[in-house]
């Protein structure tokens, strides 16, 4: 088995590393190992503590050789974080050959244009993806090669993000040894694994809460119409608690887990919770009422914030194919039920569309999403949905700014 066959997806979350690695075997693709490991050096998605966030990945690292058998020596990273942003741009050219024919060199070039809108100093794209082009006046075409036109526009979405929380993680991968090939906007990764060709045709809503994070990726007609990070995840239910109930925050963790649901009506007013099977020192006995009501409180405000980021496009309560859940968070009693109604829309929780052989044990666990689409990410090239996708892949980026590895250092001090 070739080591440069397998790759491995490195999901820098919240509270986890978590690491996938995985290859093309017969059959389909075989995943090698899955694992994860706490972190406690990300605030809000973002890397704030570079030591502490080296060691954790040095661990997942270890553990995921050992399983795999093998040393790694590179891999495809997820970004995530609060500040990242997706934002509409046009680029536009002439077509370069005499007869007018658009040539791929073309489509790069005018993605490149819609590269080099105005972008504050202090932030680093990580994506252009192509919604659409027009050639001439014709609209709406997927991929011009071979059209033929004077004048190619294309419509993009340009992902972001603040300079910092990229030199950080790249900084905290590259202390490990291992060598980034490419950084991916987390969602667009997860979305990989767990959103069909039609439920993107027909309009969904990924939204994956995290533990200081909610991912939200809206696709329609086959393309992403929308991306945004709120900065509010399942943490947050987890502290609320251990606020209302004067406890310790891994308490309140507990009882979240344990105890906790977004359905507030099917919880009995005389209802209490026994703290001593979870700590037998804790002799206090809360309302399960109480604590519901501090979990529909945040997670009302959640889905406010989601519904207004579907607003933004036009899109709340009308998503034929609803809203995918994936994540920790989504992992809470009720929570579907809870959606349902407050985003008037279909929800389900996301399952993978593909089958994979191999440690396919933990592939129900919403915690590893991320980084099994890093994998399917790193094993397709490039998205199928977006052809001309660019991101810091070693073969679109050479030519433009040297090898992504390259940039990456020339990023670093
Ligand atoms: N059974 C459960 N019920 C409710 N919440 C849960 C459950 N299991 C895990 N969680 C919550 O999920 C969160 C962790 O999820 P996940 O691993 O997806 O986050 P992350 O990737 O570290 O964070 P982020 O994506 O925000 O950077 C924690 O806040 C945890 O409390
Ligand atoms: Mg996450």
């Amino acid at each position: 088995m070739a080591q440069s066959n397998i790759v491995l997806g490195l999901d820098i979350g919240t509270t986890k590393i978590a690491a996938c690695a995985g290859h093309y075997a017969e059959g389909g693709i075989e995943i090698l190992s899955m694992t994860k490991t706490p972190n406690a050096g990300l605030r809000r998605g973002q890397v704030v503590d570079v030591e502490e966030t080296v060691s954790s990945i040095s661990a997942v690292l270890e553990e995921v050789e050992r399983t795999a058998g093998q040393p790694l020596k590179n891999a495809i990273v997820g970004l995530g974080g609060a500040q990242v942003e997706s934002i509409a741009s046009k680029g536009v050219i002439a077509v370069s050959r005499p007869d007018g024919e658009i040539t791929a060199q073309d489509v790069d070039r005018v993605i490149e244009a819609a590269r080099a809108i105005a972008m504050p100093a202090n932030r680093e794209i990580v994506h252009v993806l192509p919604k659409w082009f027009t050639v001439d006046a014709e609209d709406r075409i997927v991929d011009p090669v071979g059209m033929t036109g004077i004048r190619l526009e294309v419509e993009a979405h340009v992902v972001s993000c603040p300079s910092p929380a990229m030199k950080n993680a790249l900084r905290a991968v590259n202390q490990t040894g291992l060598e980034v090939d490419q950084l991916v906007f987390s969602p667009l990764a997860t979305a990989e694994v767990l959103l069909t060709k039609r439920q993107r045709e027909s309009g969904v809503v990924l939204i994956d809460i995290g533990a200081g994070t909610t991912g939200v990726v809206v696709y329609e007609e086959g393309d992403l119409v929308h991306a945004a990070v709120l900065p509010v995840g399942s943490m947050h239910i987890t502290n609320d608690i251990a606020i209302g109930l004067k406890t310790s925050i891994d308490l309140a963790e507990a009882i979240k887990i344990k105890y906790g649901t977004a359905l507030k009506e099917d919880v009995r007013d005389i209802d209490t919770i026994d703290l001593t099977t979870i700590d037998p020192s804790e002799l206090e006995r809360p309302k399960l009422r109480y604590i519901a009501e501090i979990i529909e409180a945040r997670l009302s405000e959640l889905f406010m914030m989601v519904n207004d980021e579907l607003r933004k496009i036009g899109k709340d309560g009308t998503l034929p194919a609803g809203a995918v859940f994936t994540g920790g968070g989504s992992q809470l009693h009720g929570l579907v039920e809870m959606a349902k109604q407050n985003l008037h829309l279909p929800a389900k929780l996301g399952r993978p569309i593909t089958e994979f052989a191999g440690s396919v044990d933990k592939l129900d666990d919403p915690t590893y999403a991320t980084s099994v689409g890093l994998v399917l990410w790193g094993l397709q090239g490039k998205t199928p949905h977006e052809p001309h996708a660019k991101s810091f892949s070693l073969d679109n980026v050479e030519g433009v700014v040297g090898k992504a590895r390259d940039f990456f250092k020339q990023l670093l001090p």
